[in-house]
């Protein structure tokens, strides 16, 4: 089993660990951004988008390993639309209840946990370590951080980034591409597109 993954950054190494612990046999990294990389760490890289559209039939499946939300969204659609087979990555160590679902493209990291009727969305990113329990709903293309916690029922919207080891208090509402700053604790919903940091978290430039 083949895996290209488009996306040669740290971020893709951690990937292309977790696709190699698991199902895939061999890794190749595609990426844009450095026309000249042949290597990332011990994985080869063989070209750009370009070359990854031309050797597609080579590869049992492809996946973004991009961490700017709004750009690995855009690169999955692409991807989908050219016909390639998405794939999610699961680390062997992740726990993830058979009443969780899934979407197409995401990854789980090791340690993660993803308790009964959470639903994780396509291309979203559950790092190392993150919690996410019992009937949580994440919208697609957002990025739990590692040892971030939400607890039970909370709800985030699209492109939604939630720092490292934050914590959301249950049943709260975390609007699209909401931002939460690493080590801040959200007892409160977020409207759309907002940053919040701190303990407990606030507006970023709010005076309240
Ligand atoms: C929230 C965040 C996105 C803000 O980034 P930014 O817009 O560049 O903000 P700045 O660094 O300019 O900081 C702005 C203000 O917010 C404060 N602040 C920033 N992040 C904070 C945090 N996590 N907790 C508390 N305060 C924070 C800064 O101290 C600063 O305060 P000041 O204006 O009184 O000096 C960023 O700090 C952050 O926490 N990112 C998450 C990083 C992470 O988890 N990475 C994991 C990747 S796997």
């Amino acid at each position: 089993m083949r895996l290209a993954i488009l996306g040669a950054s740290g971020h893709g190494k951690v990937v292309a660990d977790a696709a190699t612990l698991s199902d895939w046999s061999e890794v190749v990294f595609f990426d844009d951004a450095w026309p000249n990389l042949t290597q990332n760490g011990p994985w080869r890289v063989a070209g750009g988008s370009r070359e990854l559209m031309t050797q597609a039939t080579q590869f049992d499946g492809v996946i973004v390993a991009i961490g700017n939300n709004r750009v690995r969204n855009a690169r999955q659609r692409e991807l989908k639309d050219a016909g390639l087979n998405v794939v999610s990555v699961i680390h062997p160590s992740a726990v993830i209840s058979p009443h969780a679902s899934i979407g197409v493209g995401a990854v789980i990291f090791a340690g993660a946990v993803i308790n009964a009727c959470a639903r994780v969305g396509a291309g979203s990113i559950v790092n190392t370590g993150a919690v996410v329990e019992h009937d949580c709903s994440i919208g697609e293309y957002s990025h739990l951080s590692p040892n971030s916690v939400l607890a039970g029922g909370v709800s985030a919207g699209r492109m939604v980034w939630v720092g490292a080891g934050a914590s959301i208090k249950q049943l709260v509402v975390l609007g699209d591409e909401v931002s939460v700053g690493m080590g801040s604790v959200v007892l409160n919903d977020v409207p759309a597109g907002q940053t919040v940091v701190g303990v407990p978290a606030r507006l970023l430039n709010s005076q309240n």
